[in-house]
């Protein structure tokens, strides 16, 4: 079968075929329908994020169950499901703390690029290929634990439930599961791509008064105006921490996203918040970055920092609550995907998705 696999930081990717194994003892095979085309892939491929490697790219999808391994009984061939880029447990100290984005099984499989029996379902040849973030969605066939997957109702499209698995989930749960931003509140999101978009849909769910969006590229804006942003921003052309202010009363929000991974964004966002404000980290840094604030304003500001990984979901429940959402018409999906690309083309998809020329896009198996 043919999957899209990252030999080097740094290189382009490869579309060739790997042999995928049966699944083991608690594993789940899935024929994927569809892969999203995420920025944390890019950070991969760039090198600004580390994975084991070679791996099978891709941690955003959804598709069909094909086979399930030993001691499954919870999904059947035929079974639609979206995948789930943060295996939980259910049983470590963070899932039953609640926070089952900071599961030690989905970490342990994230790190390792394996599966919990610390092995392998992808090779070519002699060589172990890694699972990637436990979901490798730009495969046509791949391998996950069964704690690693959601059952999704079988009329939602599944090119549709392939964003939730990544870009819905974290945008949208960065606002209503980390920040629980309320009624009436204001609220910037820097970065209006895939994420963000769906950090400034999350604002308007939540029932946010001002969503301000801010973006270098004015085609981000339009997309943004069109998810429920109120005020846009071209950080290009005026210093956006003024303009910020400016559309707050000259206090600053009361909550800010950034979305993009960006030192300098972050550094930003922290000084777009009122006193008293919360600043969300939803973008990956390069790793090891540091990050510049004044110190003494997180004292005499009172102001909040705050992680958020998955958008501090409960994937299991949120994501048939976001396709819920969907299918009422309260969460938009469709305006989100601008392109499909063929698995063959993955590398001009992430040539666009670098030029910013989408807001989100995927690659489509079936
Ligand atoms: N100021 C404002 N906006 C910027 C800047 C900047 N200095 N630099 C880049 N941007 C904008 C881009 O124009 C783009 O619209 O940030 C957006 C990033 O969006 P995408 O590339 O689509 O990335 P996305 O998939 O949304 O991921 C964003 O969230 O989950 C993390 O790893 C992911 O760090 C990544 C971030
Ligand atoms: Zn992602
Ligand atoms: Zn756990």
């Amino acid at each position: 079968m043919k999957a899209a696999v990252l030999y080097a930081a740094g290189q382009p990717l490869q579309v060739e075929d790997v042999a995928v194994e049966d699944p083991h003892r608690g594993e789940v095979m899935v024929r994927v329908a569809a892969g999203g085309v995420c920025h944390s892939d890019l950070h991969v491929i760039n090198g600004d994020l580390t994975a084991p490697l070679p791996v099978v790219l891709g941690h955003e999808g959804a598709g069909v169950v094909e086979k399930v391994g030993e001691g499954v009984d919870e999904f059947r061939p035929g079974d639609h499901v979206v995948l789930l880029w943060r295996a939980s447990c259910g049983n470590c100290l963070y899932c039953l703390s609640g926070r089952p984005a900071l599961c030690e099984l989905g970490a342990g499989i994230r790190w390792s690029g394996r599966l919990a029996d610390g092995t392998s379902r992808f090779r070519r040849g002699d060589q172990e290929i890694r699972h990637h973030a436990g979901v490798s969605s730009f495969s046509e066939l791949t391998v996950l634990p069964r704690e690693g997957l959601v059952k999704i109702d079988p009329s939602v499209p599944l090119e549709k439930a392939a964003i939730v698995g990544c870009a819905v989930m974290t945008g949208v749960g960065a606002v209503i599961n980390t920040a629980r931003v309320e009624p009436g509140a204001s609220m910037v999101v820097v970065g209006c791509g895939g994420v963000g978009l769906n950090a400034i849909q999350g604002g308007a769910l939540a029932g946010a008064e001002k969503i301000i969006a801010v973006d270098v590229l004015d085609n981000k804006l339009e997309y943004a105006r069109q998810f429920g942003a109120t005020h846009l921003i071209n950080a290009s052309r005026v210093d956006p921490i003024e303009a910020v202010k400016e559309a707050t009363g000259g206090r600053g929000a009361d909550y800010a996203f950034e979305v993009i991974g960006n030192v300098k964004t972050i550094a930003q966002a922290y000084q777009m918040i009122r006193r008293g404000g919360t600043l969300v980290v939803v973008g990956v840094a390069p790793m090891g970055a540091e990050v510049a604030i004044n110190a003494s304003s997180i004292m005499l500001d009172e102001k909040t920092i705050r992680g958020s990984l998955y958008g501090s979901c409960q994937p299991k429940l949120d994501a048939p609550r976001m396709l819920n959402l969907y299918k009422a018409g309260k969460l938009k999906l469709d305006e989100l995907i601008s392109r499909e690309y063929p698995l063959e083309q993955i590398n001009d998809a992430f040539d666009a998705l670098r030029r910013g020329d989408v807001a989100r896009s995927i690659i489509r198996f079936m």
